[in-house]
């Protein structure tokens, strides 16, 4: 079975064919990151008409790397939502356009099945259930697993995700974007111990972020002399250890709750380094298996799109030419 996947949720143009809903035969992300840095944020309106110009040299390249033509494939995944609307109907317009000429079965497929599917990429991967730590810029949510579109959400964010946590401190701090990739990068030589900020919520598996950015605004503005260079890593490296504690202390606790042996840590945010170092550490010290995608296929990509696609169209799902875009998925 191949799969054509389609993704542009948001701000990458990205398709890949998978075969047999684990083996990638291409994948190609044309991501929109210097188009955005000097807005310091995705601006919906430029991401929509970006997707427009390089979908079809995107799918063309896709199915050229991979050595086969349109005719070829078994179906076509594409991300329905959530999303930015405009980004998500360029990819649904096109793919139902494949699946009308070509009179190929298409699905749509929730973008965050999608982050959590990305673990089947790997040569490693856990049986079902699983607990599932989403993060993202728009998402941070923990999941029990049960199978594939069988997922009970436990905790999610009251108010900022932990992506966008990262993107809004690097904009405070002036040090570049995407934020999370500036803070990782200037973390690793700061002491994470500088200044406490703090963590919120202890006690339930919702998280909560925009005390932590307020704090961060707080120790800028009280101060009546920049950081120099050495603090700003430190400042860096000790919001970054408040959100990673977070992170790892509620998808732990969920796993024991629930008493499940394996967690899986996908979306944007599972590529930083800190993260993945600790959830390591205490997957060790709990006795609990931590799965994480490559970062690659941690970030928005069409492959995650079509490991979901592949098991809807394998059990016969299809869906219509009225197919609608949703920010929101409706669950
Ligand atoms: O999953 P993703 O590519 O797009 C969404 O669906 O949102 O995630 C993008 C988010 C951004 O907020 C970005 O700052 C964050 O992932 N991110 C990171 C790192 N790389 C990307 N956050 C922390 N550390 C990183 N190394
Ligand atoms: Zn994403």
């Amino acid at each position: 079975m191949l799969v054509l996947g389609i993704e542009t949720s948001c701000d990458e143009t990205a398709a890949a064919v998978v075969k047999d809903g684990r083996f990638i035969l291409s994948n190609v992300v044309a991501s929109q990151i210097d188009l955005h840095r000097k807005y310091g944020g995705v601006v919906p309106e430029i991401a929509s008409r970006k997707h427009i110009e390089v979908i079809i040299p995107v799918i063309i390249q896709t199915l050229n790397e991979a050595q086969i033509t349109m005719d070829d494939i078994s179906g076509i995944a594409v991300t329905r939502g959530p999303g930015l609307v405009g980004s998500l109907l360029v990819g649904l317009s096109v793919a139902k356009a494949i699946a009308f000429m070509k009179d190929k079965p298409i699905v749509g497929v929730n973008h965050l099945e999608g982050h959590i599917a990305s673990v089947f990429l790997g040569d490693t991967y856990p049986d079902f259930p699983f607990i599932a730590l989403v993060v993202s810029g728009g998402h941070t949510s923990i999941y029990h697993v049960g199978g594939f579109q069988n997922f009970k959400i436990l905790g999610q964010t009251r108010d900022d995700a932990a992506g966008e946590a990262f993107d809004k401190a690097a904009k405070l701090m002036n040090i570049g974007y995407p934020g999370g990739v500036a803070i990782d990068r200037l973390s690793k030589k700061g002491n994470k111990n500088w200044i406490q900020f703090p963590r919120a919520m202890k006690e339930s598996l919702d998280f909560s972020f925009s005390g932590l950015k307020t704090s961060l605004l707080h120790c800028i503005k009280k101060r009546e002399r920049p950081f120099s260079d050495d603090e700003m890593k430190d400042v860096a490296a000790s919001y970054q250890e408040a959100i990673v504690d977070v992170l790892v202390d509620k998808t732990f606790r969920a796993a024991r709750l629930l008493s499940v042996s394996s967690i899986v840590v996908c979306g944007g945010v599972a590529s930083n380094s800190r993260l993945r170092e600790r959830f390591v550490e205490t997957s060790a010290i709990a006795g609990i298996d931590v799965f994480m995608p490559s970062a690659v296929f941690c970030t928005d990509n069409g492959a995650m799109i079509a490991v979901v696609g592949n098991h809807m169209l394998e059990k016969g799902q299809r869906d219509n030419f009225d197919m609608n875009a949703f920010s929101r998925w409706p669950l």
